[in-house]
């Protein structure tokens, strides 16, 4: 395999700190640059003594972040606020938005060809920053820019298999739309294995609680804060597909928030097909039944909505 370099940009934080341990023991990575505002010297002193081949390294402040970024051939930015009960995604929106601003500027700077996987929410609009960030700064690959949506398969994944009794490792699920609420379209009708157990009913639950999945946790983890956990696990299956791509290996297709022409939206989630530049193919929808095509219907809006403030932000600052 050749030489890749990932950086984690938020990589002191509660995804950030699982996903450098998840990234340290991925066979594919060689380099590991772990960098946050405060507190990376002592994660990436952790981290580095597990005896995985990743060279690991902590960068702290704006002053080093240069230096973080450099060479890197996968970004994966956790940085952020995360939701607390009673806040919306949206509500994150302001904070958010001005640090991925700030650090996709870094990136068109110093690492303008890198993959980017955007796991900083609100997602639905972080990613068309990012996108205006970079075509301000002449580096724009639409390839080359992700949302990690990879947590709402993983949990549509989950909660499917145990409603059907299906053997969760062999179950697959894909999911499209956005990641927020109802923008999230879990397509059960394209779920492998097919399950005739499930009700209309069980179906409307299981879109219902892969919907709610991250308020789910945030209500369990009462105050303090949201999932961590699995979403590092996700944005470690998400950024191990990325790498697999790059190294040419065929045939790695993983759902995932990109520029599209699916819809009449901008941005869209669906099946993408990932190769050696990124993005080698952005795969249709497939057949939808009733009750997807309503969903479909009904997550526009707001979707809609969600890019174009991520634009209108990035404009405006
Ligand atoms: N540059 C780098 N890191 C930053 C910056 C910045 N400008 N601003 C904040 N951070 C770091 C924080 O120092 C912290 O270590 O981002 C990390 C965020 O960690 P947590 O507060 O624990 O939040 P977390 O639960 O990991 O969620 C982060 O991911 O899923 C989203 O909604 C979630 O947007 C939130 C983000």
């Amino acid at each position: 395999n050749p030489e890749r370099k990932v950086a984690i940009l938020g990589a002191a934080g509660g995804i950030g700190q699982p996903l450098a341990l998840l990234m340290k023991i991925n066979p594919l990575v060689s380099s590991l640059s772990l960098f946050d505002i405060a507190g990376t010297p002592g994660v990436a002193a952790d981290v580095s003594h597990i005896n995985s081949p990743a060279l690991v390294k902590g960068f702290m402040g704006d002053d080093q972040l240069g230096e973080a970024l450099e060479g890197s051939d996968v970004v994966i930015i956790p940085a952020g606020v995360p939701r607390k009960p009673g806040m919306t995604r949206d509500d994150l929106f302001n904070i958010n938005a001005g640090i991925v601003k700030g650090l996709c500027t870094a990136i068109a700077k110093y690492c303008p060809n890198a993959l980017v996987n955007m796991i900083s929410n609100p997602v639905n609009s972080t990613v068309p920053i990012a996108a205006e960030v970079f075509k301000k700064a002449g580096t724009y690959d639409e390839k080359k820019l992700f949302g990690v949506t990879t947590l709402d398969v993983v949990r549509a994944k989950t909660f499917y298999a145990g409603k059907a009794g299906l053997p969760v490792s062999e179950v697959n699920v894909p999911v499209v739309g956005g990641h927020a609420g109802v923008t999230i379209l879990p397509l059960f009708s394209q779920a492998t294995p097919a399950s005739n157990s499930l009700s209309q009913e069980d179906i409307v639950a299981l879109t219902k609680r892969t919907q709610d999945g991250g308020t789910e946790v945030v209500e369990a983890k009462a105050g303090k804060g949201s999932a961590t956990l699995s979403m590092a696990y996700a944005g470690a299956v998400f950024a191990d597909a990325c790498l697999k791509g790059l190294n040419g290996v065929p045939d790695i297709v993983e759902c995932s928030y990109v520029q599209s022409t699916v819809t009449e939206l901008p941005f869209f989630a669906s099946k993408v097909r990932l190769g050696k530049n990124g993005v080698e193919e952005v795969l249709g929808l497939g057949e939808l039944n009733d009750f997807e095509k309503q969903g479909l219907e009904n997550l526009k809006g707001e979707l809609k909505d969600s890019i174009e403030k991520g634009i209108k932000f990035a404009h405006g600052n």
